[in-house]
């Protein structure tokens, strides 16, 4: 199936590691070319030299998502190596605060709002003037099923509910310009240097064991590339009727109905 995004401009906010980086390979074996960000260079040239071996060109942009006042000139590094932004997928999140309501600071609450929702918000102001422009646009946020019912830590439960409810109220907002706006939800994925690979190395077998009976039907812990490749079909001109979406790539881990 050709996806009809061959030459267009994305920018993968964390795509050095995880699901960033299958996104911005998925997106780059359709032709497009792929900026990503990360706080480590190392990682981040090692990533941009996979994407760049796929034939597309690529930059990697050293800047911290959850520093607000970093993101223009994240975002002008990007603009300046590839050209303005057609694809934005704002992938960066995490928790501030591993704990409930009784744990957890304001501002550990507001540092988890600044990581997975506040700087993402800022990239999509700053993308959507040039997609306004072009009349075709396409912005993809990762949030999660603890953003869509009760799961983890109150910051990111909320941070995510948010990022769920912004990409909703801007989707019909631009609608009308021929831009889409989605969010994807995975359930619990497991990759090199990510949060589920340390829990699973760091817990004894029959903890790990317990928590995949209890919670991942397929008797296993997901893996990036359905996402990456959610992300390059929702960025491209298949996806022209699907917005304001928020789609669970979970394995049938998450107990909602909708
Ligand atoms: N993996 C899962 O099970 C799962 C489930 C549901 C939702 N999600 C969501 O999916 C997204 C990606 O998850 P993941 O597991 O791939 O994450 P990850 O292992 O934490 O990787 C995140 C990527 O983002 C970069 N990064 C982290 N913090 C950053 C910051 N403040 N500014 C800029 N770059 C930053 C990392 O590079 P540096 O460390 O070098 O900065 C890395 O490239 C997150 O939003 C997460 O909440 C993941």
């Amino acid at each position: 199936m050709d996806l009809g995004i061959k030459g267009k401009v994305a920018l993968v906010t964390g795509g050095s590691r995880g699901l960033g980086r299958q996104a911005a390979l998925s997106l780059a074996r359709e032709g497009v070319d792929v900026g990503i960000c990360g706080r480590t260079s190392e990682t981040l040239e090692v990533a941009v030299e996979e994407i760049r071996s796929l034939g597309v060109a690529s930059v990697g942009v050293v800047g911290d998502v959850s520093e607000l006042s970093s993101i223009q000139g994240l975002h002008e590094q990007a603009v300046e190596a590839l050209g303005p932004v057609d694809i934005l997928v704002n992938n960066v999140g995490g928790s501030r605060s591993r704990s409930d309501i009784l744990g957890t600071s304001l501002e550990d609450l507001m540092g988890t709002f600044d990581l997975n929702l506040f700087g993402g918000y800022q990239l999509m102001k700053l993308v959507i003037p040039h997609m306004q422009e072009c009349g075709w646009g396409r912005i993809i946020n990762i949030s999660s099923i603890w953003g869509r019912e009760h799961g983890g830590n109150i910051s990111y439960m909320s941070a995510k509910a948010g990022l769920i409810a912004a990409t909703k109220h801007a989707a019909v907002t631009l609608a009308k310009d021929g831009i889409l706006v989605n969010s994807i939800a995975p359930g619990s994925i497991s990759h090199p240097g990510g949060a589920w690979e340390r829990f699973q190395e760091s817990n004894p077998e029959e903890v790990v064991q317990s928590f995949v009976e209890h919670n991942l039907p397929m008797g296993r812990f997901g893996w990036p590339e359905p996402v990456g490749d959610l992300v390059a079909f929702l960025a491209s001109e298949r996806a022209s009727l699907i917005t304001g979406a928020c789609i669970v790539v979970d394995g049938g881990q998450s107990k909602s109905l909708i």
